[in-house]
């Protein structure tokens, strides 16, 4: 079996190492594609570095430039690969163009792909992630989902169940292998130890990068104001350099640099930025995979956003949806440095992410789908003369496994007491609504 891994951006790299590391403890032939979308060193070659990765196999330069540009080059350099290495499976991560345009061209080549991170919604289409990984969802063919609320996004779009597995997230194999390593090296940044975060008190984490958020001069402005006001907290922003040219674009780098409580900072290494979270007493983030590990390293979060497509954060406790709303930042962050029993309950929620095994949890999964020659995409030769979407409340004590072998069809939805729920092998459908197809 050959696997190709795509990556293009600094959450894939980090996403993915873990299940790198697990193909190749497991001996499995696999290639490294690296979209080039993010090529400053600090972005992309220091997460091969922290994280022990091999480099890349091949190297599509992308660079910057618009989403058509790039998708564009994108979908060319990896066929070009692609067609060449002929893998039986390429695994992409999260809702970079670099999955839209690797699950695109695998797909059309008849390449199973494999969606790390698949099922997230934010319901929002202004958001380019959001079109990515709805588009990923419509050409994969295995489904890693984080928890149970992304594999019901996945079955409320007609994806069939057995393709898709409830892994956890690799972030959490991530920050538990190497958060112990981030602490035993101590901070390496020379600005860290120059503002000697130790002893510092009142640390909140601030990193944005988001479209949405930061190519929006006002909701910059607004973000800029809470900060005027939280003169008691130490503000560290490891800036994306998307941010840094917009600020200085719309004239507010300069006010913002000003401000005693704010550091600013490049963008550091995983290992530095592990030991900066889990000293912090906070995060302030429109981040995905920050808003994952705060919470798996037990630091409330505040989100920059919205909306978000890790709801689960917010329902569990450990996150709070403030936007770019002034007041909302400046109370909120208060609550967490002032009242400790408030801080408590956020550092004491439930990690919905699993418990670091998810590479584990793939790899299996891709082997027993290897096995079974599950990957050999090919147009289908049953004939069918009908194909009819069917709903039913069923009264038999039957589990969906037993109901789809009796009446040779395929369960979609279940809905137990009108909520919706996974349909697991072994779930009972006895007074449950379900939907189901049925080809003749
Ligand atoms: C991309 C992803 C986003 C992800 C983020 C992770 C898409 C649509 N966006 O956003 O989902 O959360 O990565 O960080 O795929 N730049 C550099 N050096 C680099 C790369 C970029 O200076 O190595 C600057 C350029 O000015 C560029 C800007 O950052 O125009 C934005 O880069 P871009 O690749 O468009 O997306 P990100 O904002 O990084
Ligand atoms: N990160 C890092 N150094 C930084 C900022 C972030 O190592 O200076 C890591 C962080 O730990 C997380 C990932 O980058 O794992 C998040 O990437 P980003 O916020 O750029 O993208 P998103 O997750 O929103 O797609």
């Amino acid at each position: 079996m050959k696997i190709a891994i795509i990556v293009g951006t600094r959450p894939e790299i980090i996403k993915m190492a873990s299940v790198i590391d697990e193909i190749k403890r497991r001996g499995i032939d696999f290639v490294v594609l690296h979209s080039g979308q993010h090529y400053d060193g600090e972005l992309s070659d220091v997460f091969f570095e922290d994280l022990e990765l091999p480099a890349p196999d091949y190297n599509i330069n992308v660079g910057s430039a618009s989403h058509g540009i790039q998708t564009g080059m994108m979908l060319s350099g990896f066929e070009e690969v692609l067609v060449d290495e002929n893998p039986d499976i390429v695994l992409v991560q999260g809702d970079t163009n670099a999955v839209l345009a690797g699950s695109i061209v695998s797909s059309k080549l008849h390449l199973a792909v494999g969606h790390v991170e698949a099922g997230l919604r934010s319901f929002d289409l202004t958001m380019p992630e959001e079109i990515n990984r709805m588009v990923s969802d419509v050409c994969s063919a295995m489904y890693f989902a984080p928890t149970e609320d992304g594999a019901i996004n996945l079955i409320a779009e007609n994806i069939p169940r057995e393709e898709i597995f409830i892994t956890g997230n690799t972030v959490v194999d991530a920050c538990y292998r190497n958060l112990k390593i981030a602490q035993r090296k101590g901070i390496e940044s020379d600005y860290l130890k120059a503002i000697d975060i130790d002893n510092l008190d009142n640390i909140l984490t601030l990193t944005m990068h988001r479209a949405e958020t930061v190519d929006n001069k006002e909701r910059l402005t607004n973000v800029i104001n809470a900060f005027k006001e939280l003169k008691e907290v130490n503000i560290i922003f490891p800036i994306h350099p998307r941010t840094k040219k917009n600020l200085e674009n719309f004239g507010l780098f300069k006010e913002l640099d000003e401000l005693d409580n704010v550091h600013i900072l490049k963008p550091i290494g995983y290992l530095d930025f592990l030991n900066l979270i889990s000293k912090s007493d906070l995060v302030l983030t429109d981040s995905g995979g920050i808003q994952e590990e705060a919470i798996t390293l037990d630091v409330p979060a505040l989100t920059l956003r919205y909306n978000t497509e890790r709801p689960e954060t917010v329902e569990c406790g450990g996150n709070i949806l403030v936007g770019t709303d002034t007041n909302l930042i400046v109370d909120n962050v208060r609550k967490i440095i002032e009242d400790e029993e408030f801080a408590n309950k956020m550092r004491n929620a439930k990690n919905p992410y699993g418990d670091g095994n998810t590479s584990v949890l793939i790899v299996d999964a891709i082997e027993e789908y290897y096995k079974k020659g599950l990957f050999n995409i090919s147009a289908p030769d049953m004939i069918y003369e009908s194909f009819k979407r069917k709903m039913a409340v069923i009264t038999e004590d039957i589990t969906v496994d037993e109901f789809e072998k009796k009446y040779n069809t395929a369960v979609h939805l279940v809905y137990d007491n009108n909520k919706m729920v996974f349909p697991y092998d072994d779930l009972n459908l006895k007074d449950l609504m379900i939907t189901y197809d049925e080809y003749n």
